[in-house]
């Protein structure tokens, strides 16, 4: 069962930061994507590297030959280990959508940003 945890005040996370948490022998990691908040384990399903630590990007696609776009701006996370992608609002792998990294529900109550883990 989910016990409740303060995180932090909004203000402190505001859009495009996060804040890496320790829940007993877990680390979290919570994300503020434009205004809303995900909470992914900081341990990568690869090799178990620091994931939350790494670089937040938009997910690049191709447009055509020669042709690169970003799309979803701030909400793909790049482990910093062998720099695998994981969807920050499933936690899913991009190369594989069966790979994915534990994921937890995190909300804005009031004033405070609030984890259930
Ligand atoms: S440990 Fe994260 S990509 Fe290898």
């Amino acid at each position: 069962m989910p016990t409740r945890h303060i995180v932090a005040p909004v203000a402190e996370l505001p859009p495009g930061s996060r804040k890496i948490v320790r829940v007993g022998s877990r680390e979290i990691g919570v994300f503020n994507v434009q205004g809303e908040f995900y909470a992914l384990r900081n341990l990568c399903p690869h090799r178990s590297g620091p994931l939350c630590l790494g670089r937040v990007r938009p997910l690049v696609v191709t447009a055509g030959l020669f042709e690169l776009a970003h799309e979803r701006e701030g909400e793909i996370l790049k482990c910093p280990w062998h720099q695998w992608e994981f969807d920050i609002k499933t936690g899913r792998a991009l190369y594989d959508p069966d790979l994915r990294v534990k994921t937890y529900k995190v909300q804005q109550e009031g004033d405070e940003v609030v984890l259930y883990a």
